[in-house]
C-alpha cells in the first residue's frame, strides 16, 4: 500500500484515469487526485472524489479539507499549504494523461496550477503518461519537452498506438491501459524496497600489472568510491561483494571481499560472480595494457634494456564490455569513467554506448580536489534513457548514494519496459528505450 498522487490533465483519455483510480484504490494504495481545470471539462471531481474516498484539488490557492491526508491516515493536525502536503508525503506521482500543454509546463518548471506545481514539490518517482493526438504528439516540440523530462529522470510511458478519440484518427498517442498504469507505479514503488536481497557485486581499487617480483604498473585509485558504493548497497540491505585489487583503506562491515592485483585476476573474480549478481558497479581502475612477458626475479640494473622484455606491454580485456555482451535480462551494469580534461561528457556518451552499460558515472580527475585518492568527487551520471544527473562537489557517500539512487531508478525503468512490452525482454527492447518514448 502506497500513497499514490494522480495528476489528471486535460483529454478525452481522462476518463481512463477513473478507472486507474479505481484500480488503484483496489489493489491498496491510497490515492489522491489533483485534476487541471481543463480536465474536469472531461471528467467531474465527483467521480474521482467517490472512488479514491478523498477530496479532489484543482487549485493551488484552495485549501485542502483534509489538509494534505491520504485515504486510511489519521487527521492531520494543523492546515499545511495544500500542494505542499500532498506533495510531500507522495510516494510516486503519476500524470495520466499528460496533454501536450502540461508536458510543455512540466519540461519547463512551469507552476500555474496545483498539478504543475505538485510537479515541482515532490521528491518521489514522477512518470508522465502521455495522450494526445499522433501530430501533436509526433511534433518536435513535443519530443523536445518529453526528452529534456526524460534527461532530469522522468518516467514516460510510451503511449499506445491505435484508434485516437479524433474520428478515424490512428496512431500513437493512446493512453497506456489503467493496468499498466497502476503497474508502472509499483514497479516504481518497489524502488526503496528492491534492494533486499538484490545481489551487487562492486569492483574496486586500482589493479597492478607486474613488471618483475617487485616493481608494478599501477594507478592511485584507493577503493574509496569502490567501498562507499558497497557500504551503500550494504546499508540498503543488498548482497555485496567487492572484487578489491590493491586498495589502500579498509573494507566496510558487512560486505564480502575477494582480493585482486591484476585485471587478469579481476577478470576472473567477476566472471565467476557476474553470473549471479543482480547489479555491477565497475569503480575499479582496471589497467589497459600490461606488460607481456614479467621479469620471473628482479630485473637488475645491468640486465639487458626493458623494450623489448617485461616493459613490452599488452592491452588488457575490457572487462565490463565482456561481461555486458553476456549480460541476462534484468541485470543493471555502471561503469566509471575517469577522463583527464576534455570534453569528459561526450567520452563518457561513447562510453555508453561502447561499452554497452546502462550508465555511466563521469569524472575529471584532472582536477586535484576530486578523483582519485581524494575523499570527494563531483561526477555526472549519464544513463541508457538520456538521463544526466550532477552530482556536484561531495563526499564519496553522497556520490554512492546518488549512483544507487540511479541504478534503482533504471531497475524500476526495466521493470516498466517490461511491462510497457507484456513481459517480452530483449537486447532489441534496451536500444527501444535508448532511443526514447515514441521514438
Ligand atoms: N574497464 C574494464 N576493463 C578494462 C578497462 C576499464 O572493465 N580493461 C572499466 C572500468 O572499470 C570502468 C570503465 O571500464 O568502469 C571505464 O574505464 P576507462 O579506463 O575510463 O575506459 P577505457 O575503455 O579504458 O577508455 P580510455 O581509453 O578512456 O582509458
Amino acid at each position: 500500500m502506497a500513497r499514490l498522487l494522480l495528476g489528471v490533465s486535460g483529454g478525452v483519455a481522462a476518463y481512463k484515469a477513473l478507472e486507474t483510480a479505481r484500480l488503484a484504490v483496489k489493489r491498496g494504495h491510497a490515492v489522491r487526485v489533483i485534476q487541471t481545470p481543463a480536465s474536469t471539462r472531461f471528467v467531474g471531481a465527483a467521480s474521482f472524489q467517490a472512488l479514491t474516498g478523498a477530496p479532489v484539488l484543482s487549485d493551488e490557492f484552495e485549501r485542502d479539507p483534509d489538509r494534505g491526508r491520504y485515504p486510511g491516515e489519521p487527521p492531520a493536525e494543523r492546515t499545511p499549504i495544500s500542494h505542499l502536503a500532498l506533495a510531500e508525503r507522495a510516494e510516486v506521482y503519476l500524470i495520466a494523461p499528460a496533454s501536450a500543454n502540461t508536458i510543455a509546463k512540466l519540461a519547463h518548471g512551469q507552476a500555474d496550477n496545483l498539478l504543475t506545481a505538485a510537479a515541482l514539490a515532490v521528491t518521489c518517482p514522477l512518470i508522465v503518461a502521455p495522450a494526445m493526438n499522433d501530430r501533436m504528439y509526433a511534433h518536435p516540440a513535443t519530443q523536445a519537452n518529453l526528452e529534456l523530462l526524460r534527461r532530469r529522470g522522468t518516467v514516460v510511458l510510451p503511449p499506445g498506438e491505435g484508434e485516437l478519440a479524433s474520428h478515424g484518427e490512428h496512431g500513437p498517442g493512446r493512453l497506456p491501459e489503467p493496468e499498466r498504469l497502476v503497474a508502472s507505479c509499483e514497479a516504481l514503488l518497489s524502488r526503496g524496497a528492491g534492494w533486499a536481497g538484490t545481489r551487487v557485486l562492486v569492483t574496486a581499487g586500482g589493479t597492478r600489472e607486474p613488471i618483475d617480483a617487485v616493481r608494478y604498473i599501477g594507478n592511485r585509485s584507493s577503493g574509496r568510491m569502490g567501498f562507499a558504493l558497497a557500504a551503500e548497497a550494504a546499508s540498503r540491505g543488498a548482497d555485496v561483494t567487492v572484487v578489491a585489487a590493491a586498495v589502500t583503506v579498509p573494507a566496510p562491515p558487512g560486505v564480502a571481499v575477494v582480493e585482486v592485483q591484476t585485471a587478469a585476476e579481476l577478470q576472473r573474480a567477476c566472471d565467476r560472480i557476474f553470473e549471479q549478481s543482480d547489479v555491477l558497479l565497475m569503480a575499479a581502475a582496471v589497467a589497459d595494457f600490461r606488460p607481456a612477458q614479467p621479469g620471473l626475479g628482479k630485473v637488475k640494473k645491468g640486465d639487458p634494456p626493458l623494450a623489448p622484455g617485461p616493459l613490452e606491454l599488452v592491452l588488457t580485456e575490457d572487462v565490463i564490455a565482456g561481461l555486458a555482451a553476456r549480460r541476462r535480462p534484468g541485470q543493471v551494469l555502471v561503469a566509471f569513467a575517469a577522463e583527464h580534461g576534455g570534453d569528459a561528457i561526450a567520452e563518457g556518451v561513447c562510453k555508453l554506448e561502447r561499452k554497452d552499460v546502462d550508465a555511466v558515472v563521469v569524472n575529471d580527475v584532472s582536477r586535484p580536489e576530486i578523483g582519485f585518492d581524494a575523499a570527494d568527487n563531483e561526477v555526472v551520471i549519464l544513463s541508457r534513457d538520456g538521463a544526466q544527473r550532477s552530482v556536484s562537489l561531495a563526499g564519496k557517500e553522497r556520490v554512492a548514494r546518488a549512483v544507487l539512487d540511479e541504478v534503482q531508478r533504471l531497475r524500476a525503468l526495466e521493470r516498466t519496459d517490461e511491462l510497457q512490452r507484456g513481459g517480452e525482454r530483449d537486447g532489441a527492447g534496451r536500444e527501444r528505450s535508448r532511443a526514447g518514448a515514441g521514438a
